[in-house]
C-alpha cells in the first residue's frame, strides 16, 4: 500500500515509521519545513523510545520518506491519513478542527483514482462527515472514502502501542475502504491483534469515551488518596486491592499529582462540548475535568505544608517536568501549575528533566534549569518529584541530604517507600498515604 501521513507530529511520526515497518511505501507530510528537513537528515525531533532507529532503517529501506509536498504525496498513494493536531480552541475548549479541515481541503485537490482518507487525529463525532463535504464540494467527481481510525498509542510506549495494539478500530461502511485498512494493518491479524469494524461516528466516540474513562480512573484514585490521607488509610493498598478484581483492573489507579498531557485535558473538555451541543450532559467527566484541575495547585499547597505552611524566600527543587516519563512532551504537564503556584507562594523554583527542559523553558520563566538531581537539589529546602522518570527511583538520599538546606522529600508519584526515605533521616511525604 502507498501511504501519505499529513501531520509528522508524535502520532503522525510513529504511525507512519511503523506502518514502513510493516512493509507499506509511506511519505509523512507536514507543513513545518524545519521538522521535514530535520527528518530528512535522519534527525529525529521528538524523544519516543526506539524511534530514530525506526525511522533510519525504513528510510534507509526506502520505505519512509519525508517531504511537504502534500498534493505530490497524495496523488500517488492508496490511503491519505489525517495526523494534524486538534487542540483546544481558545476561548470554548472545542476541538479546534482548523488543522484537519484545511487538510481535507489541500487533501481533496490532489486526490487522483480512489483514495482512502482516514482521520487519525482525535475529532469530534460528525467531524468525518464534515471531512467528506469539504472533500466532494471540493471535487465533485472524487472517488473517496472517509474513514475513522483513531489512534490510543501512549507517548513513552508508542511503537509497541501501534504494532501491538489492545485493538485498532475502525469506522466505515464502506466495503473497499474496509479491504484497504484490512491490508494496512494486515501485519496485526498476524499479532492477533482485535481489528474492530464499526461505523465512523461510532469509531469517533470510542476514542473520545476511552480518554474520558481513563481519566475518570485516574481522577477516581486521587479522590480516594485525599480521603486515604485523612483516615490513616494507603492508597497504593487500596488501588491493589481494588485493581486485582478483574472487573475493575490495576491499570490507571496510580494516585498523583493530576492527569495532564497532550490528549486527556483537551479531550475530555472536548467531549464536555460535544455533550452540551447534543443535549446530553455529561456529569461524570465534568466532575472529573474540574476535580483535576483543582488538584494541581493543591500539589503546591502539599508542598508547603511539607515546610510548615510557608514558602516565601525557600528553594523548591522540582524533579521530571514533563507530562510522564519517556517523553519530552510538555504539554498540559501537571509541572506547569505546580511549578506556577510555588512561585506564587513566594518559592525560588529550580527543577530537572532528563528530556523536556528544552521545550520547558519558555513555558516556565523564573525557573532555574539545572544539569541533573542533585545539583536541582543544591540549598533546596524541598525535593518534589513530579514525573516518576526511572532514574528517580534510585536517588542517592545521602549525597541530596548532603546539598539540600532540608532533607524534604515530596513524592507525587508514590515511588518510594516511606522508611526507605525516612531511615536517611529525611522527612517524607506522598500522595495518599500519610499516617504511615
Ligand atoms: N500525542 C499522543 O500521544 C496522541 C495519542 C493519540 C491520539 N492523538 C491525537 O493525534 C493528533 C495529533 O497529535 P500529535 O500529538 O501527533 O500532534 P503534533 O502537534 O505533535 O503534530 C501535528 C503535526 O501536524 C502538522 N500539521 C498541521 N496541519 C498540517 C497540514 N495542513 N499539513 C501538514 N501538516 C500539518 C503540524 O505541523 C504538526 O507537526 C491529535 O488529534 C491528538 O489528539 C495524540
Amino acid at each position: 500500500m502507498r501511504v501519505a501521513m499529513i501531520g509528522t507530529g508524535y502520532v503522525g511520526l510513529v504511525s507512519g515509521a511503523c506502518f514502513a515497518d510493516f512493509g507499506h511505501d509511506v511519505t509523512c507530510v507536514d507543513k513545518d519545513s524545519g521538522k521535514i528537513a530535520a527528518l530528512t537528515r535522519g534527525e529525529v525531533p521528538i524523544y519516543e523510545p526506539g524511534l530514530a532507529e525506526l525511522v533510519a532503517a525504513n528510510a534507509r529501506a526506502g520505505r519512509l520518506a519525508f517531504g511537504t509536498d502534500l498534493p505530490g504525496a497524495v496523488k500517488s498513494a492508496d490511503a491519505v491519513f489525517i495526523a494534524v493536531g486538534t487542540p483546544s480552541r481558545r476561548g470554548d475548549g472545542h476541538a479546534d478542527l482548523s488543522f484537519v479541515y484545511d487538510a481535507a481541503r489541500e487533501i481533496a485537490n490532489a486526490l487522483n483514482g480512489f483514495t482512502v482518507v482516514i482521520t487519525k487525529s482525535t475529532v469530534p463525532v460528525g467531524t468525518g462527515d464534515e471531512v467528506e463535504r469539504i472533500i466532494r464540494d471540493a471535487k465533485p467527481k472524487a472517488e473517496f472514502a472517509v474513514v475513522s481510525n483513531p489512534e490510543f498509542l501512549r507517548e513513552g510506549a508508542a511503537i509497541r502501542d501501534f504494532k501491538l495494539p489492545d485493538r485498532v478500530v475502525v469506522g466505515t461502511k464502506d466495503a473497499r475502504a474496509r479491504e484497504v485498512m484490512t491490508e494496512l494493518y494486515r501485519p496485526l491479524y498476524l499479532n492477533r491483534s482485535p481489528v474492530m469494524f464499526t461505523d465512523r461516528r461510532t469509531a469517533e466516540l470510542i476514542k473520545y469515551a476511552a480518554n474520558a474513562f481513563l481519566a475518570t480512573k485516574i481522577t477516581f484514585i486521587n479522590e480516594i488518596a485525599d480521603l486515604a490521607e485523612k483516615v490513616g488509610a494507603d492508597v497504593q493498598e487500596v488501588a491493589r486491592g481494588i485493581g486485582l478484581d478483574n472487573r475493575i483492573g490495576s491499570k490507571f489507579l496510580h494516585a498523583g499529582p493530576g492527569f495532564g498531557g497532550s490528549c486527556f485535558p483537551k479531550d475530555t473538555v472536548a467531549l464536555l462540548k460535544t455533550g452540551l451541543d447534543h443535549n446530553a450532559p455529561l456529569r461524570i467527566v465534568e466532575a472529573v475535568v474540574a476535580v483535576n484541575d483543582a488538584r494541581k495547585r493543591a500539589m503546591a499547597r502539599k508542598v508547603a505544608a511539607a515546610l510548615g505552611g510557608e514558602l516565601r524566600g525557600k528553594t523548591i527543587a522540582v524533579l521530571g517536568l514533563t507530562f510522564k516519563p519517556n517523553t519530552d512532551d510538555m504539554r498540559e504537564a501537571p509541572s506547569i501549575p505546580l511549578i506556577t503556584a510555588l512561585q506564587d507562594l513566594g518559592a525560588k523554583v529550580r527543577a530537572y528533566d532528563p528530556t523536556g527542559m528544552e521545550q520547558a523553558k519558555p513555558l516556565l520563566p523564573n525557573v532555574a534549569f539545572c544539569k541533573d538531581a542533585y545539583d536541582c537539589a543544591q540549598h533546596a529546602s524541598a525535593l518534589v518529584i513530579v514525573t516518576e522518570w526511572e532514574q528517580f527511583r534510585a536517588l542517592d538520599f545521602a549525597r541530596l541530604k548532603k546539598a539540600m538546606e532540608r532533607p524534604v522529600l515530596v513524592d507525587l508519584r508514590n515511588i518510594y517507600r516511606p522508611e526507605e526515605v525516612t531511615r536517611h533521616g529525611f522527612v517524607y511525604e506522598s500522595v495518599g498515604r500519610s499516617g504511615r
